[in-house]
């Protein structure tokens, strides 16, 4: 009986060691589904918009912290004049592939959700995921699909917010989310400038502490074992000291009730579990009383 309960507790605590471990792991979103969602949301919130006008996407306020712009032109403006808006610098000569004639760009700042959607192993990120992405603007569809820039002239510039340097007077490098998880590094051009060739995600990171040379996830993941190994060996440990206790706990029970039978055949009395009984001289039940109280 006891025993059983012991079983029972030790179970509950490992149970809720256990998902207290899977609490703990930090949830990533899909940034492609972020994508078509900023898109579907750009589409859905601006109706007919003007060329050349920066428009602000609305987003639900499970976003909030996420500041997107769109605007429309035609690419030939893009060509001859660039653009600039908030973090973003696009100079001339920038062709869309396949060329379109009208394009749509999006300007994201994912904000405190960068981390969410974005991370780069090894480092840590020190600025927001800033995006420049370029679609197609077709006449029914404000954007429809996702197109490429191709640079002939000077590269895109995006000026990174500056970060305070916390630790180790690290120099920031550029970061590049390319498509499959892939991240390219490029040095800064100036302090917090970034180049960018193509349209896509740019951030700013800093080699992860203690050691660049050591992966993260490797270091959370020896945490994790070596956490799981104290506590399993702890548990163990404290279960057999419980099994321990019961067992003694039951010997000297058991030992209890021999002396007290012994004692009771002089006295006329018996056990039963813990109710002393008289007993009569005469009728001899201490070994079938003795088989009771080993079942107990
Ligand atoms: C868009 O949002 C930014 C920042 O939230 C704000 O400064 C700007 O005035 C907004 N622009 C328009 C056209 O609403
Ligand atoms: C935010 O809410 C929308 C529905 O309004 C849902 O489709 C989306 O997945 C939610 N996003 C997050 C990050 O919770
Ligand atoms: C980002 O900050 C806003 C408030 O500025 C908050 O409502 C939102 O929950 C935050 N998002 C995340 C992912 O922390
Ligand atoms: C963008 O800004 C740069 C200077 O930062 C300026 O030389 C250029 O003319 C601007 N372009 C547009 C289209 O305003
Ligand atoms: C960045 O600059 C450092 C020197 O300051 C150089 O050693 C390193 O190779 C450069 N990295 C890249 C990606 O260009
Ligand atoms: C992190 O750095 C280590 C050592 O330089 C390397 O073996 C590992 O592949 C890196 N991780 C990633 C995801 O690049």
């Amino acid at each position: 009986m006891g025993l059983h309960r012991w079983w029972q507790v030790t179970l509950v605590i490992v149970s809720l060691f256990l998902s207290s471990l899977v609490d703990g792991s930090q949830t990533y979103y899909d940034h492609e589904s972020l994508d078509a969602f900023l898109c579907k949301q750009a589409n859905k919130e601006i109706k007919s918009p003007r060329t050349g006008v920066f428009y602000n996407v609305s987003l639900p306020c499970n976003f909030t912290g996420m500041e997107i712009s769109v605007v429309r032109l035609r690419s030939v403006s893009l060509w001859l004049r660039g653009m600039n808006y908030s973090f973003f610098s696009l100079p001339p000569r920038i062709v869309p592939r396949p060329n379109e004639k009208r394009i749509a760009i999006l300007f994201e700042n994912l904000g405190n959700w960068s981390s969410h959607y974005y991370n780069v192993p090894n480092y840590t990120m020190v600025a927001p995921a800033f995006g420049v992405m370029a679609y197609r603007s077709s006449k029914s569809a404000l954007i429809d699909r996702k197109i490429n820039f191709t640079i002939q002239g000077d590269p895109i510039i995006i000026r990174f917010p500056h970060v305070e340097q916390n630790r180790k007077n690290d120099t920031p490098i550029c970061a590049k989310f390319s498509a499959g998880g892939l991240v390219k590094f490029k040095n800064m051009t100036r302090p917090y400038f970034c180049e960018a060739h193509s349209q896509g995600h740019y951030t700013l990171v800093v080699p992860s502490f203690p050691s660049p040379k050591e992966p993260q996830s490797k270091r959370f993941n020896t945490r994790w074992v070596l956490g799981f190994v104290i506590g399993f060996v702890g548990l163990v440990i404290l279960v057999l000291i419980l099994l321990a206790l019961v067992k003694e706990a039951k010997r000297r029970r058991i030992r209890k009730m021999e002396r007290n039978s012994s004692v009771g055949e002089l006295f006329d009395t018996f056990w039963i579990g813990e109710t002393k009984l008289p007993l009569a001289s005469t009728i001899r039940t201490q070994p079938i009383l003795e088989n009771e109280d080993a079942n107990h």
